[in-house]
């Protein structure tokens, strides 16, 4: 079969599924499908991608219902019948077609105090962090987060619950919380401790699961959960 029959989201609310036919090439993936339809089909396809080797982060969609990041995923993988429904990211708000938008993602981020917080100054050493220090172990997959949404967009708490933080926002807490270096531990324990925080998740596994960078964020919110109990038992939050 040289041909795929590509279904894909179009329009924004009010949209509905189109149909196109897409010649089928060797090692494929669902980003060239969706790039062979812009530039040969339909040029008034709107998505979202960048790098197209899987460090970006910004290309992923919902590939025959399952969140995946486009460019690393072959048609030959997930498609054997030639047959591949594509549709945006679910959980976030849908800007046109396949671009969802992320903002309150990112936002989540921030509400869950995601960025550094410097102790040192330029004049300083630098701060070093041992390789096998069990904190640096603790998180050595989980820096690996390029901020695709594949996990957010996986996760049933977030569907039923809009304000949850999420996965991915917790997963870049949980390593802050673990970098010896970083000045807002317990800013931080305190922004992922409440009802719409770590003790939300519960454990569905479907973010660890769909991950494509292998990283398994409810380790990281177990890990959370662990470090708000021990502050809470010391009278520090
Ligand atoms: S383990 Fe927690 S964060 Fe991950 S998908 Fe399930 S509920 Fe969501
Ligand atoms: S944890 Fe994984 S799935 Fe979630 S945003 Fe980071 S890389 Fe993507
Ligand atoms: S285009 Fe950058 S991760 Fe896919």
């Amino acid at each position: 079969m040289n041909v795929l029959q590509v279904s894909v989201w179009r329009g924004a609310g009010e949209g509905a599924y189109q149909s196109y036919e897409v010649p089928r090439h060797e090692s494929q993936t669902v980003l060239d499908v969706v790039t062979h339809i812009q530039r040969h089909l339909d040029a008034t396809l709107s998505y979202r991608f960048a790098c197209r080797v899987g460090m970006c982060g910004s290309c992923a969609m919902t590939v025959n219902g399952i969140a995946r990041w486009t460019c690393r995923t072959h048609v030959s993988k997930v498609a054997p019948d030639g047959r591949i429904e594509i549709a945006p990211l679910a959980n976030l708000p849908l800007v046109k077609d396949l671009v969802a938008d992320m903002r309150s993602f990112f936002d989540k981020w921030a509400t869950a105090r995601g960025s550094f917080v410097p102790t040192a100054t330029r004049r300083d050493k630098f701060a070093t962090v041992k390789p096998d220090s069990a904190e640096r172990k603790a998180i050595d997959v989980a820096i690996e987060c390029i901020g695709c949404g594949v996990c957010y967009s996986s996760c049933d708490v977030v569907a039923w619950r809009p304000d949850y933080l999420g996965p991915a926002a917790l997963n870049r807490a949980y390593t802050l919380v673990q970098d010896g270096r970083d000045g807002a531990r317990l800013e931080r324990l305190a922004a992922v401790a409440g009802d719409a925080g770590c003790h939300a998740c519960h454990t569905h596994m479907s973010c660890a699961e769909r991950c494509p960078k292998k990283i398994a964020p409810t380790a990281s919110i177990a890990g959370l959960k662990r470090e708000v109990s021990r502050a809470l038992l010391k009278g520090e939050l």
